[in-house]
């Protein structure tokens, strides 16, 4: 027996239903938001990562599933969305074409990191970017379209926090109080810290190392190095979300795991998924394109992990959809009636109703046992009798009634009672 790799998982057909409901209200809320699908490739060549995501972060350091394809070209599953995303767009040209360009996807994503409840080696994403707008009507906005999805799934207790993390400017300076605050405890912290130091130093507050996390707790803020520019920003993305109702919390402590981002950044967060307590997380990009060489174009976005939504709207009690059965299951007591029961199935299905036979040579008993199990709404019974007279003995599943129906009528009846309800 093979078994499946580690830190992946199956969606069985019993479980496929909560997924679909969660995709469902992803589509419908970006559609309202104006935002349309995209669809990019599942691996990309492996240097998109590495300039895009950043060399210092853990992501592309440590967790890429990176080979070298028959060709000797280095190519990486996608670790996130954002990357692909952001050269389809420089790619096919769309920096020409419309602003602002606003996409979703739902994707599956991997990184190589230790399994645990709420963090897998595949995992799936649902998000978006949008592109061409500096205004913090765009981070707004953004943040109240992940604020809208979690509504919209029925999630009520998840929390937003909110920080900024300011432009390449203002960083700079950030950073040599950041150097000068960890220098003299460098040799008590851990070898990634330390190189983390001379790459990007704000990595160092995001640091999961207990022996690091004493050192960080008292690190300076970037909220206190924000230029005045950064800083109206930041201050307007606020007002709009008191407005707009968003309820949120400036949490300095934000920094993200990937390099790309400037100015706001966000998470969504949930006691329910334990020590993955992140469900959405997001930000503004605006360094992205340029340091992709192409023309500098301001960007905002965020990516949900639909694993843990999953596991936050469990927790939570939410409401979520059941595996529905079948319209009408068609049971037939001897080889006649079955070839029959067959033929009405599959004119039933033709007038848009989901129908079943039996395929395992049950006996009408097992046959009526088994469209109970999987939910179908109506029992069509046909025998010897119904087949001379043309018609079948139709019980609704619902309040056990049951009633003679000619062939001919199946659709139409099973129509009308759905109708009067
Ligand atoms: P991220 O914070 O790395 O951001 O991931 C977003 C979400 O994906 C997380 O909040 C979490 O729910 C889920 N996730 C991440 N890693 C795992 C994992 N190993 N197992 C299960 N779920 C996971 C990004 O990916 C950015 N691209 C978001 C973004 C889009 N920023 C701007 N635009």
């Amino acid at each position: 027996m093979i078994n499946i790799p580690k830190g992946t998982k199956d969606v069985l057909p019993a479980n496929a239903v909560k997924w679909q409901f969660i995709e469902a209200v992803a589509r419908v809320t970006a559609e309202g938001y104006g935002y349309r699908e995209i669809r990019t490739p599942v691996f990309e060549h492996t240097e998109l990562f590495l300039r895009g995501v950043g060399e210092t972060t853990d992501v592309v350091g440590k967790e890429m599933y990176t080979f070298l394809d028959k060709g000797g070209r280095s190519v990486t599953l996608r670790p996130e969305g954002t990357a692909g995303v952001a050269r389809a767009f420089i790619e096919n040209g769309l920096q020409g074409g419309v602003l602002p360009f606003k996409a979703y996807y739902l994707i599956s994503a991997f990184r190589y990191e230790r399994p645990q409840a709420g963090r897998l080696r595949e995992f799936h994403q649902f998000g978006a970017e949008l592109y061409g707008s500096a205004s913090p009507i765009a981070d707004a906005e953004t943040i109240s379209f992940a604020d809208a999805f979690l509504k919209n799934l029925g999630l009520r207790k998840v929390s937003l926090r909110i920080n900024s993390i300011g432009c390449k400017e203002c960083r700079k300076r950030y950073h040599e109080a950041l150097k000068e605050y960890f220098r003299p405890h460098l040799a008590e912290m851990c070898p990634d810290c330390n190189a983390r130091f001379d790459k990007n130093p704000m990595r160092i507050i995001d640091c999961k190392v207990e022996g690091c996390k004493k050192f960080t707790a008292g690190a300076p803020r970037m909220l206190d190095f924000l230029c005045d520019e950064c800083r109206a920003h930041f201050e307007e993305v606020k007002r709009l979300l008191d407005e707009a109702g968003v309820a949120f919390t400036v949490d300095p402590s934000i920094v993200r795991g990937l390099d790309y981002y400037s100015r706001t950044v966000f998470e969504f967060v949930s006691d329910a998924a334990g020590a993955q307590g992140t469900v959405l997380g997001g930000g503004r990009y605006d360094g992205l394109l340029e340091q992709m060489d192409a023309k500098p174009t301001p960007a905002v976005g965020f990516a949900a992990g639909i694993e843990r939504l999953l596991m936050v709207l469990e927790a939570e009690g939410a409401e979520l959809p059941e595996t529905a059965g079948v319209d009408c299951y068609l049971a037939g007591m001897d080889e006649p009636s079955r070839r029959k029961a067959f033929l009405l199935a599959d004119e039933l299905r033709r007038a848009g109703f989901a129908c079943e036979v039996d395929l395992m040579d049950r006996s009408v008993k097992a046959q009526f046992k088994y469209a109970d199990k999987t939910g179908a709404r109506f029992v069509a019974v046909i025998g010897e009798n119904e087949l001379k007279e043309g018609a079948a003995e139709v019980k609704d599943m619902q309040n056990s009634s049951s009633e003679r129906v000619k062939f001919g009528e199946l659709a139409q009846y099973i129509e009308g009672r759905y109708e009067e309800e």
